[in-house]
């Protein structure tokens, strides 16, 4: 079978990496792929996995290619593509494509739209509002008391988020969205929900249209620096299971989130067929929706992949094709630890092309693996390319092995400006 992936960062390389030890698998592009996804190789056969100049957006472009190369199946990993309607124009075009349609994919792209969704469908989250003028907006907020999230509607990269918590923080979050144009078309409408105050977890339910199959939990860490300080990335490190929540309870928390929503989607008439990503916060009155994403999780995916026992192919092709009930899902009990080394100035402005040293070294040692996220070869050396460059990842029996490994990998890797955070798992071993 002959898979061409979407996407060039770390989930990517994860997914790359995942599906290149399927048998069924006979070739592998990455478009656009990073240095990381270029060295993998295919289980199977040994086959290097081909890395093309393509951009995750170009949609004409990715079409032309998984046409002409004869891809049996596209697998898209960001939100972007999917939010440009990517699986409608090749099911248009007859071609077999992994990932949510262009309305199912409004539960990441709206966040109007998935807000809407769970008041209508009675899914427990913050209390919030839309609005697209300041004067409603602010007011809104001061019946807040000014503690709440100002979010962009549209996608922002993972950034159109801003948490306010007094008035003066609030009217400026929402000027720089509806007056300065700070997150361009994205920002033109806004949400704004109170804050809530919990501990935050990731859930992955894979849906096939019709069932939901959950995913054990995880946690990101979505501040840059340590003890959540500094402002929000795209997520600085990961680990899974996240202990805040046993199988029971976790059972109890997708009753409550995961068949509202299935029978939201029924009702509303939406075939999801990809991976749902809920962000919730465990609050004191139970658990609640901060948003709805569209995709795997990153750096969530670096964390799942490697737990994962079961056949990745398998299983997003039963995904796309509604028949995930009898397809295997099974996990190892291990943990999993991911630590995002990102360059200097992240999530600000930031240098390319500096040299990566001790990437061999690391990525040798015992259960680890690294998955590169923003890397680029130049001159035969491999440099980066992206303000979070590589997700250090490691397992083991219990989260602190799993964490004792994943910084002892770290240790050996150095690049100019190279940052990270030293509480990745910190908290999920405090419990
Ligand atoms: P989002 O992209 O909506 O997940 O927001 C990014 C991050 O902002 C989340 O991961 C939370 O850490 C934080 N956040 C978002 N909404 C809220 C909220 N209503 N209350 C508290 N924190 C929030
Ligand atoms: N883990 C953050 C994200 O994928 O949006």
């Amino acid at each position: 079978m002959k898979v061409l992936l979407i996407g060039g960062g770390g989930r990517e390389h994860a997914l790359a990496w995942k599906l290149a030890q399927s048998p069924r698998l006979t070739h592998l592009w990455c478009a656009p792929g990073n240095a990381g996804m270029a060295a993998e190789r295919l289980g199977g056969s040994g086959k290097a996995v081909e890395c093309v100049p393509l951009s995750a957006e170009d949609l004409p472009g990715l079409l032309d290619f998984a046409r002409h190369q004869g891809a049996d199946l596209t697998v898209v990993g960001p939100d972007n593509p999917l939010g440009m309607g990517i699986v409608d124009l090749f099911q248009k075009a007859g071609l077999r494509i992994w990932g949510p349609n262009r309305q199912a994919a409004q539960f990441e792209a709206s966040k109007a739209f998935s807000q809407a969704f769970m008041d209508r469908h009675g899914i427990p989250t913050a209390r919030s509002g839309v609005f697209t003028a300041m004067g409603e907006a602010s007011r809104f907020a001061s019946s807040l008391g000014g503690r709440c999230a100002v979010k962009a509607d549209g996608l922002a990269l993972g950034k159109g988020v801003l948490i306010c918590r007094d008035m003066a923080q609030a009217d400026d979050a929402i000027d720089q969205m509806l007056n300065q144009g700070a997150f361009g078309e994205a920002g033109r409408q806004i949400v704004i929900q109170e804050l809530l105050e919990g501990i935050e977890v990731s859930l992955h339910a894979l849906c096939d249209g019709r069932t939901a199959r959950l995913f054990p939990t995880s946690q990101d860490h979505k501040r840059a620096l340590d003890d959540d300080r500094g402002p929000n990335t795209g997520g600085m490190g990961t680990y899974s299971p996240a202990p805040f929540l046993n199988q029971a309870e976790l059972i109890a928390v997708s009753r409550r989130i995961i068949d509202p929503w299935l029978a939201g989607c029924a009702a509303d008439g939406i075939d999801f067929r990809g991976m749902l990503y809920p962000g919730i916060m465990l609050t004191r009155e139970g658990p609640k929706v901060l948003e709805f994403n569209a995709r795997f999780g990153d750096p969530e995916t670096q964390v799942y992949l490697p737990r994962l026992k079961s056949d990745l192919l398998d299983l997003l092709e039963a995904s796309a094709e509604g028949r995930l009930t009898d397809t295997p899902l099974e996990w190892s009990s291990r943990a999993c630890v991911c630590v995002v080394l990102a360059s200097g100035g992240y999530p600000g402005k930031y240098a390319r092309g500096a040299a990566i040293h001790g990437l061999d070294e690391a990525d040798g040692l015992p259960d680890v693996k690294v998955f590169h996220a923003g890397t680029a070869i130049a001159g035969g050396k491999v440099v980066t390319s992206g303000g979070r460059v590589l997700g250090v990842t490691a397992w083991a029996d219990d989260l602190q092995g799993a964490r004792d490994r994943a910084y002892a990998a770290v240790e050996r890797i150095r690049f100019e400006g190279m940052q990270y955070r030293r509480d990745i798992a910190a908290r999920g071993l405090r419990v």
